[in-house]
Formats: C-alpha cells, structure tokens, sequence
C-alpha cells in the first residue's frame, strides 16, 4: 500500500506559484508531500528535531497522540498485552499477521535453535570493566555478531530471515549474560525446553547450583512489558536503525546504533533514571512537591522522568497497562515498594498542577514500567536492557521495511548553514 494523495496545497514565494500534493494515510494523517520541492523551487523545509516531518511510509504502527491510541498491524496495544505473547507481537511485527499455531511453533523452534552465542563471544565479558553499563556492552555485542556471522553480507532474503532470527535469540541471551558477568556469577545458558521469557528470567536468575523456579505471573508480566516496548514508530533509536540501514550497513549493525541511541537520557534510559529521582524523593523524605516545583523551573535542568511525550498529548496507552501490571506483580510478590506510593503521588500532583495540564505531559511508557521490573528482581542499570529486548522486533520490522521499500534512498537531511562565511589559512606563525 502506498500514501494516497487526497488533495492538493500552493506554495506562493513572491510571484511564484508551486502545487505539492497533499497525501493521506490509512486513518486519514495528512502530510504534505515536499519530495521535488528543492528541485523546483531551490528551498529546503526547516524542521529542527523533525517535529513535523514523516520521514517514510510505513505498514507497521500506528499513533493517535491527542487520543492516546497505539496499535501494531492494527491491533490496540492493550489487546495484545492482554491476549498475546511476546513471541507472537514480535512474529506479528516482522510477518505482518499475527501467528497460528504451526507458525508460532516454528518460530519459537528457530528462536531456541540460535539462542547460544559463539563461545568465543563469552570471553568478551571478562574484559569489560566491572562498573560498564549493560548498555554499552549490549550494542558492543551485538555489532560483534557480525563478524561472527557474516553471512549477512549478501543480502539475501534467507540470511536475511536467519540473521532476524539470530539476533532476536541472542539478544536476551547477551543481556542475561552481562548481568551475570556484573555479578561475577557463573553465566547459565539458554534451555530449549523453556519459553522466551522464562528461558530469560532462568539465565537471569537462576545458578549452576541452584535452579530458581521461574514464577508464572513474573513470566507474565515479562511477556506484557516486553509487548508495550514493541515498536513506536519513527521514534529516536528506529529513526537511528533505519538511517544507518539506508546506507546498507547491515541488521547487526543498525540495531547496535539503535541500542546506542535508545540508552540515552530523554529516550529509553529514562526508565533508569525514573528509578533514581524516585529514590532521590525518598532520600529526601519523600517531597514530591519539590521535585514538581523544580521540575517546573525553567532555570533549572530538572525535569520529572517519565513525564511528557513529543507524540502523546494524552495519557499514554502503555503507561495504564504498566500501571496495572506493577500492581498485579506487588500483589502476587506481597512485597510492596515504597516507590510506588511516590510515584502514585507524583503522578496525582502533577497531573492536578496547570504546568502539567497546559503542555499536556502524561506519564510515559518508563514511568512505571521501570518499578515492575524492579519488583521483579532486575537491577536499576538493567533497565533500559528490558527496553531494548522489548524494543528489538520494532527495529528489525522497521529495518526490514526500510529495505524491501521500492526506492529506498540513503537518509541525508540537509540543513542551514550558519558557520563564518569564507576564510583563508593564516600561517601558524602568525594566528593570535
Ligand atoms: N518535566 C517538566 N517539564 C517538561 C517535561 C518534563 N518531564 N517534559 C516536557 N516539559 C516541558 C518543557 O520544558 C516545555 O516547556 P515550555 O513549552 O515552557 O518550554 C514543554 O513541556 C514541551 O517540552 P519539549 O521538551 O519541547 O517536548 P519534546 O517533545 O521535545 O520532548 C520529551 C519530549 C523528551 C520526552 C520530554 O517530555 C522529556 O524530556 N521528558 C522526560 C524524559 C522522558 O521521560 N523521556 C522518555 C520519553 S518516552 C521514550 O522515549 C520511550
């Protein structure tokens, strides 16, 4: 399917006249289509941050912000949290349709198939140093499985479907390893008789010695958190997978840029850092007022984590279902986490505060899921991990879309130049 074009739009610059087509997606978005205006007119569009450019057409997600509406292949997000596996979205986000039985099965044998990673890769671990963030391994790892997997370099489909396979197994094996190496625990490798997420949570917390049996409603609650992850459209980190697959770098590649760009701050590290300020509040006796107030000084660089979205206007999907989850999961452990009440007030006085209500910032998706995982047992730095694991069948439908469009082009924004004009080269000697 393509974009439709419904209508069309002038350009007036002094006595010159251009008519561009306005285009339309499947729930009516509009978009002007600039693609021969630099052509015809000599101009560029000017848009910091691409706040109001589409960048690609795309089958795969789609957002109502003012609405607070997410939908995969065109299923509510809180469906599929509610009735789907993990395993499944993923299938879905890179297939297009949702599996049946004998495709499910022949997808989880193939993700248990390429779970281990290559011996040699284990010894990796030992070199980083003790304090590294799993981030920082994570993209390192996985931009390694290039080289020992080449294959890739052909481009054909069916490395092409090995390589995605490949990369979603040993993602979660990476992750669970890098954990255990942080602990300075033996790692524990991937059983073929369990599932995703309980093949996971094993790696993560079980020993050698002692087999810590996977609890069902942590399996769960893993299985939902990992779904609302799934993919969020032309977001930081897929914009980031599909501009470095545009230049037929390969999956591995694109997908270790993406983790890099996902770890940061005012993206998927967030969650970590959700974790902290609450923490933070605490240590402070708990003032969730101060923390709105310093929020709210523009003096100042705070700003509540977990808060605000460029795309939702309105209370975003993901955060209700982590919301309920981290409550399912506090009730079924019995083990209830102080930070919970802080974050239940934050979120009560600010939404009630007009700073919050006039720029419209709801909780996001990393306000409360990064207080599940910890109730789960996963360490503050493992956070944006989750995210990732979650994240990763986003990136590789994104990327595989990117490829199989008919005229895919290299991405290469322009921009305004703003630097000193012409200059010549004054000899060393002679500079002040
Ligand atoms: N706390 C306080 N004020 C905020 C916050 C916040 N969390 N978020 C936005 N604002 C204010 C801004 O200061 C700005 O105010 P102004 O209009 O008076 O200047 C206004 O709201 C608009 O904010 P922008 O930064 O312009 O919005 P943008 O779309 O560029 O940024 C972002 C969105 C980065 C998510 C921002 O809301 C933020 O920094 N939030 C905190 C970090 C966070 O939670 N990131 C995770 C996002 S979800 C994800 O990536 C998975």
């Amino acid at each position: 399917m393509t974009v439709q074009e419904q209508d069309r739009a002038t350009l007036r610059i002094g006595d010159h006249e251009w008519v561009l087509p306005v285009v339309a997606g499947t729930e009516g978005e509009r978009a002007l289509d600039i693609r021969t205006l630099r052509r015809e007119t000599g101009l560029i569009t000017f848009d910091p941050g691409f706040a109001n450019s589409g960048s690609c057409e795309s089958t795969i997600t789609y957002i109502d912000g003012e609405h607070g509406i997410l939908r995969y292949r065109g299923y509510d997000v809180e469906e599929l949290a509610e009735q789907c596996e993990f395993v499944e979205v993923a299938y879905l986000l890179i297939h297009g349709s949702l599996p049946n039985h004998a495709q499910r099965a022949e997808f989880s044998r193939l993700l248990n198939l390429h779970s281990l990673v290559h011996e040699d890769m284990i010894h990796f671990f030992s070199h980083y140093p003790d304090r590294a963030h799993p981030m920082a391994i994570l993209s390192a790892m996985v931009v390694s499985l290039s080289s020992f997997y080449p294959e890739l370099g052909e481009n054909r489909r069916e490395d092409i479907d090995m390589t995605v396979t490949r990369v979603l197994s040993k993602l979660r094996t990476i992750a669970a390893f890098s954990y255990k190496k942080s602990l300075g625990e033996p790692i524990v490798y991937p059983r073929h008789d369990l599932k995703y997420c309980d093949n996971f949570l094993n790696m993560m917390f079980s020993s050698p010695v002692v087999k810590d049996p996977i609890n069902p409603v942590l399996a769960d609650a893993l299985n939902k958190l990992l779904i609302l992850h799934v993919d969020h459209e032309q977001n930081c980190s897929s914009t980031v997978v599909r501009a470095v697959g545009s230049a037929e770098a390969n999956l591995y590649a694109s997908i270790s840029a993406g983790i890099c760009a996902l770890s940061g701050l005012l993206h998927g590290g967030a969650n970590q850092h959700v974790i902290e300020m609450l923490i933070d509040i605490r240590a402070n006796g708990g003032r969730v007022d101060s923390a709105i107030e310093r929020a709210k000084d523009h003096k100042d660089s705070y700003r509540l984590m977990g808060f605000g979205h460029r795309v939702y206007k309105a209370y975003d999907p993901r955060a209700r279902v982590a919301k309920q989850i981290c409550k399912d999961v506090m009730a079924a452990t019995g083990q209830l986490d102080p930070l919970l009440d802080i974050a239940q007030e934050l979120e009560f006085k600010a939404l009630a505060d007009p700073y919050f209500q006039e720029r419209n910032l709801y909780p996001n998706v990393d306000f409360y899921t990064g207080l599940t995982y910890r109730q789960m047992g996963i360490p503050t730095d493992m956070l944006t991990v989750m995210f990732a694991i979650g994240r990763l069948p986003g990136w590789v439908a994104q990327w595989l879309e990117m490829r199989g469009d008919g005229e895919p082009r290299i991405v290469r924004p322009r921009q305004i130049y703003t630097g000193p004009g012409k200059c010549s080269v004054i000899p060393i000697d002679q500079r002040p």
